[in-house]
């Protein structure tokens, strides 16, 4: 039997077919986007925003509406952000026919140096005259979208994924000019996702732009069920029978946090191919499990080195008690955390630095594997 690629997809954007659940959000989505809402995307990291968003827009692009995907994160300033802005959405605009007017005009307000190669139609931007000062033609810039479906009379969905890095930008500006110019445009959709709900729940606080600029949506975790199936459904496919209590386990170490459910599952794979492993049991979870964090060992090592006495006793005490018991007494007094102001403090120096995050009122590693290690280097 020819080897069958591993279906276990992590640290990439699944498709539609490899999608699991997400059926009320991916319809929610469409729907708000079709509307022309503007819709706030907020969970913690690895949870399943890009690949939401990718599939809500795939579907949209089904039904002819323009498209435009643009990660934050990946600009290094401002004008290089609008610069592909502007860029994204000329192209999205379809032929050249259509947008040349539009791209006319931009360009003599704007001056950019705009190339359009009319074989293709592929247009490229670059806003040079721009990086003194960016915020002078940022209006020009994000009224693009609602010109172009005006102009040409069809329906636009836009994306900014890592969304909470605007403000690096330009601090509160950015964030007006984008505010000003998207709440005229009736006939384009926008989705702001972002990480790090602090930073954005801060950004939709009162006294900011983007307060009440539209509806929020936050991702929850994928019930276990839906993975449980579509894991077995992978193995079972593969002739391959796997344990009900090999699925609990694996769902236990990754926190049933999308992209480590995916990991584990994509190792337990490749270990069941290589010792031909008919019926996967949990011993197998737990041993693959061992393996990622062994492979991982130096950063945790790394990072805990970096860590205060105090910060490295609360994560003992979550690893180890769980985080709803983190300021209990008897927890505080086993891992000697001091005062319940003390834990809180250290709960939220931690999740600034990226190591927990809160889900639902209560602080977890945002990497569950992190969590397995400080355990077994407790119990040595
Ligand atoms: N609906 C889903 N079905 C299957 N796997 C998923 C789903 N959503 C997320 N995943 C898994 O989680 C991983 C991370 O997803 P994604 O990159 O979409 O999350 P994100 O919230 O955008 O993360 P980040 O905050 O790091 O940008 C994916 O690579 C995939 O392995
Ligand atoms: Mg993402």
């Amino acid at each position: 039997m020819a080897h069958p690629e591993n279906p276990f997809i992590f640290g990439e954007v699944v498709d539609d077919l490899n999608f699991v659940n997400r059926t009320d959000e991916l319809a929610q989505l469409e729907r708000d986007l079709t509307d022309g809402q503007k819709v706030f995307l907020l969970s913690p990291r690895r949870f399943g925003k890009s690949s939401l968003v990718s599939v809500a827009l795939l579907r949209l692009r089904k039904r002819h509406i323009h498209t435009v995907n643009l990660t934050v994160s990946s600009y290094s300033s401002y004008a290089q952000f609008l610069e592909k802005f502007a860029e994204k959405v000329l192209r999205a605009g379809g032929s050249w026919d259509r947008v040349k007017d539009l791209v006319k005009r931009f360009v003599q307000r704007v001056k950019p140096e705009a190339k359009v190669d009319l074989a293709t139609g592929e247009i490229t931007l670059s806003l040079k005259g721009a990086e003194s000062n960016p915020a002078l033609i940022a209006p020009e810039v994000f009224a693009l979208p609602g010109e172009l479906s005006k102009n040409a009379g069809f329906r636009m969905a836009i994306c900014l994924d890592e969304f909470q890095q605007i403000s690096q930008f330009d601090g509160g500006s950015v964030e007006n000019a984008i505010r000003n110019e998207v709440q005229k445009q009736r006939q384009v959709g926008y989705v702001f996702a972002g990480s790090q709900p602090t930073l954005m729940e801060e950004m939709l606080s009162a006294k900011r732009p983007f307060h009440k600029a539209g509806p929020r949506m936050f991702l929850d975790k994928i019930p276990a069920n839906d993975w449980k199936d579509f894991i077995a459904g992978h193995f079972r496919k593969r002739g391959r029978n796997i344990d009900p209590e090999a699925l609990d386990a694996l769902m236990t170490a990754a926190d049933l946090i999308p992209y480590d459910v995916q990991r584990i599952a994509h190792e337990l794979w490749d270990y069941a191919e290589l010792r031909n492993k008919r019926e996967p049991a949990a011993s197998d979870v737990t041993f693959v499990v061992e393996r990622l964090v062994t492979g991982q060992s130096t950063y945790y090592e790394a990072d805990w080195e970096r860590l205060s006495a105090r910060q490295r006793a609360t994560l003992q005490a979550i690893a180890n008690r769980g985080a709803a018991e983190i300021y209990s007494q008897a927890v505080r007094e086993e891992f000697r955390l001091g005062a319940a102001s003390t834990v809180q403090k250290a709960l939220q120096s931690l999740d600034t630095k990226d190591i927990l995050d809160l889900y639902k009122g209560n602080y977890f590693f945002i990497d569950p594997l992190f969590a397995l290690w400080i355990k077994r280097k407790g119990s040595r």
